[in-house]
């Protein structure tokens, strides 16, 4: 790889037939936008130096790019005059003067490192002003053609507005992935005219410009056209991100995942997976997901930033920013949200909830339960239908079982509360009161209404105010 690369990436245009308040290129497939997988790519290559034109929406776009590229310049393209006029503004920030300056686009999502790599390399070896990365298309529409002369020569690109009939049947088309000299691109940027059918500076006229000067153009034809594709609508990001996800599946597989159904199941650009791992149909992995060894994963599954541990097995649940130990059992019809830990061989059955809640190694919640801001000793088992009453209507408390516990069916835990190692509790339970080791707590007894609790306790709430016209509307 070349020591004096400067990547430019343009991000200035708007991106209307999105039909968005969101940006064209900050429209997300495979859990990044599109120009975080192009910064991606770029960041791969190493380049000595990145500038980003942003223009529409900057001040969304440009932290985003930031985000993915720390070391990113931006610059700032006012006037929308074409993407010579963009590349323009960039090269007052390129600091380098010889070299090579590779020209892409933010919304061009597949494209690969490795491809830009090559390509900026072939552009080196043969010491050329300018090269193009090309496609053979099916339907050219709206890519600007590649004109050669009789032997094969580039000669220059002519943009889809401006060309003839006979110019339009070409199907070799410029991707709009471009590498220059850049002592060449400096000097040459000035001599662009915008005398053309969109009144635009073209970049793409430096073509004829290098060629009138006597230099060399080439051009580099990439057969894997989907690298070079943009998204201009929402339809096409839809396909975009199947091509992706399909791309992304079939990476796990050689490299020995199990995926039963390909065509419903979708992995996002940073899940990691070892293998062996088994995913069944209907199920997503996302964002920073990572699934250890033998885990099986589904059907009907979404986990979101969670982290999987080897042999455990999750079956139709939904999870955010969980754990789930190695052997645990999860499902089905789980949801773990945020916080949520499950100790090695630990069980969140059928119809649980959990919410920032730890269960100990072998630790259980089998049946119909919420389990919310609290600690589960190991190898305790919760009865079914039990509530960790969390929220007194104001504040949120912890609450704290220890460890070989055996709680009763229908419990609620007032938080805060506290249940001792070895404790057990009875079917019906209220634990309002903390439970001593081995202690058996019971609860029941005839119901008592303290009237005007609310009132007095929660004064100034709005249940204190529907309580009160509540008793006004019982006066006779
Ligand atoms: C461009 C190429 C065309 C190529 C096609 C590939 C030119 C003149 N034409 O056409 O040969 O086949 O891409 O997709 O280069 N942009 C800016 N500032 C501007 C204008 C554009 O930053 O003033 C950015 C856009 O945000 C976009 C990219 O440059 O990311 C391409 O612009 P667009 O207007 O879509 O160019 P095309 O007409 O598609
Ligand atoms: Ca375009």
């Amino acid at each position: 790889m070349t020591n004096d690369l400067t990547v430019i990436v343009l991000a200035a245009g708007g991106g209307t037939r999105m039909r968005s308040k969101t940006m064209k290129v900050l429209h997300r497939l495979g859990g990044r936008s599109m120009v975080g997988h192009v910064l991606t790519a770029i960041a791969s290559v190493s380049p000595q130096q990145v500038v980003a034109v942003v223009g529409t929406q900057r001040e969304m776009v440009g932290p985003h790019i930031q985000e993915y590229c720390p070391d990113c310049q931006l610059v700032v393209q006012d006037d929308l005059d074409g993407t010579g006029g963009a590349v323009r503004v960039a090269m007052e920030q390129v600091e380098m003067s010889t070299g090579t300056v590779l020209v892409a686009y933010g919304d061009t999502p597949l494209l690969e490192g490795d491809t830009l790599r090559t390509f900026a390399a072939e552009h080196d070896a043969a010491e050329r002003a300018v090269s193009i990365l090309t496609a053979v298309v099916v339907n050219p529409f709206g890519y600007g053609r590649l004109i050669r002369s009789p032997d094969g020569e580039v000669e220059a690109i002519v943009e889809e507005k401006d060309a003839t009939v006979d110019q339009r049947e070409i199907r070799e088309i410029n991707s709009g992935i471009m590498a220059f000299d850049a002592e060449f691109l400096r000097h040459a940027l000035p001599r662009l005219g915008n005398d053309n059918a969109k009144g635009e500076f073209y970049l793409t006229d430096l073509v004829s410009v290098a060629r009138e000067d006597g230099l060399t153009v080439g051009a580099h034809p990439i057969e894997d056209v989907w690298q070079t594709e943009g998204a201009n609508d929402r339809v096409q990001l839809a396909e975009l991100g199947r091509e992706l996800n399909r791309r992304i599946v079939t990476r796990w597989m050689l490299d020995g995942v199990t995926v039963m159904d390909p065509a419903t199941t979708w992995i996002d650009a940073d899940v990691q997976l070892a293998p062996d791992v088994t995913i069944l149909p209907g199920t997503q992995l996302l964002g920073a997901t990572v699934v250890a060894e033998d885990a099986v994963i589904g059907p009907d599954t979404t986990l979101k930033d969670c982290e999987v541990g080897s042999g455990a097995r999750v079956v139709r649940a939904h999870g955010e920013l969980a754990v789930i130990g190695p052997q645990a059992d999860v499902g089905p019809f789980t949801y773990m949200r945020p916080g949520t830990l499950l100790g090695s061989a630990a069980k969140l059955g059928a119809f649980v909830e959990a919410k920032n809640a730890q269960l100990g190694d072998g630790a259980k919640v089998p049946h119909l339960s919420y389990v919310g801001d609290a600690e589960i000793g190991a190898a305790s088992n919760i009865g079914a239908g039990t509530i960790f009453a969390n929220y007194d209507g104001v504040e949120k408390h912890r609450s704290k079982v220890g460890r070989h516990v055996r709680t009763g069916s229908g419990n609620v835990f007032v938080a805060p509360v506290e249940v001792g190692d070895g404790a057990a509790t009875g079917a019906g339970a209220v634990v309002r009161r903390n439970v001593p080791p081995g202690a058996l707590a019971v609860s029941g007894g005839p119901q008592r209404n303290l009237e005007g609790w609310t009132l007095r306790r929660r004064a100034g709430t709005p249940q204190a105010e529907a309580a009160e016209q509540g008793l006004q509307r019982e006066e006779p």
